[in-house]
This record gives C-alpha cells, structure tokens and sequence, in this order.
C-alpha cells in the first residue's frame, strides 16, 4: 500500500493549480482515501491556492465529502417518509445500539459506518436499507442484521 502523502500528490498532479480544481481533488481523494483528512485538505489547498476555511466549508457541505476516517462498509437507512411510515426509524435506532454508535458516525474498529438518508429513490420497497451497494427492500431488524454479520464474518 502507498504512503497517503505520496498518492496525494499523485492525485494533485493530476490537476493544474487553481481554484477551480478544488471539488475535483477532494472528490479524488475521497474516492481513493474514503475521506479527506487535514493534511490533505492542507495540500489541497496550498496547491490550489484555496483559503482553508473556504475548503472546510465545501467539504462539509457537501455530504458526499467525509473529513473523518470511514467505515469498510457502510449502512444506509432510508428515512424517507415512505421508510419512515414503514419502520425505518426504528431500524435505525436498532442499528445505533447494535453498531454502538450514532447515524453518521463509524465503528471504533473503522468496519462500519452507519448513515440516514431522506429518499433513495426505491419508495415502493420500503422500508429500504443499503449496505454497500446492495439494496435490502422491505427488509426488517432481523434481515439487516443477519447481512451485516454476513459481512463482517468476511
Ligand atoms: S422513502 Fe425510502 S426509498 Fe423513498
């Protein structure tokens, strides 16, 4: 595996330095990083030229950008209100005391990260989760968490 200042700079390179460039460089790393650390963004931002506070505040709002380490796998839970009529909180706050931790955050051991999200589109199977990429329709406690042992046995 690579030194993470190495393959910054090999994701810096990829783009001339302007400040145009910022939302691409962070979209790279995250893509390649799983999230944006400090001494990222503070390589980002002296090859853009980007004040600091002016790259936090992009990487933070855009939920797509994580500035803390991220899970293997991630868990979504629909609270759109579909999911929501249909139990979707309560798979969520059975999730939180099954994972040990709250929506938006990540397992100690960087295995899980556990999110909640408005609508994935998928209404008519509600109530939905995701894990990874694998779509759980009309699913319930018990299912979610017999896939999330699945997973973690791998
Ligand atoms: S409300 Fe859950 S998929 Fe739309």
């Amino acid at each position: 595996m690579k030194e993470q200042a190495e393959t910054i700079d090999e994701i810096l390179d990829r783009y001339p330095g302007e400040p145009r460039y910022l939302i691409s460089l962070l979209q790279d790393i995250q893509a390649e990083h799983g999230y944006i650390s400090r001494e990222a963004m503070t390589l980002v931002c002296g090859h853009t030229g980007v004040p600091l506070s002016r790259a936090w505040a992009a990487s933070t709002f855009y939920k797509s950008f994580s500035v803390e380490p991220r899970g293997e796998h991630t868990i979504k839970v629909c609270l759109g209100t579909a999911c929501h009529l249909k139990g979707g909180t309560r798979l969520a706050e059975g999730l939180e005391r099954e994972l040990g931790v709250k929506s938006g955050c990540t397992t100690k051991d960087l295995r899980f990260s556990l999110d909640t999200v408005n609508c994935l589109g998928a209404c008519a199977l509600a109530p939905v989760v995701v894990l990874d990429e694998e779509y759980l329709p009309n699913t319930n406690s018990k299912k979610v968490k017999q896939s999330i042992k699945r997973l973690d046995a791998e």
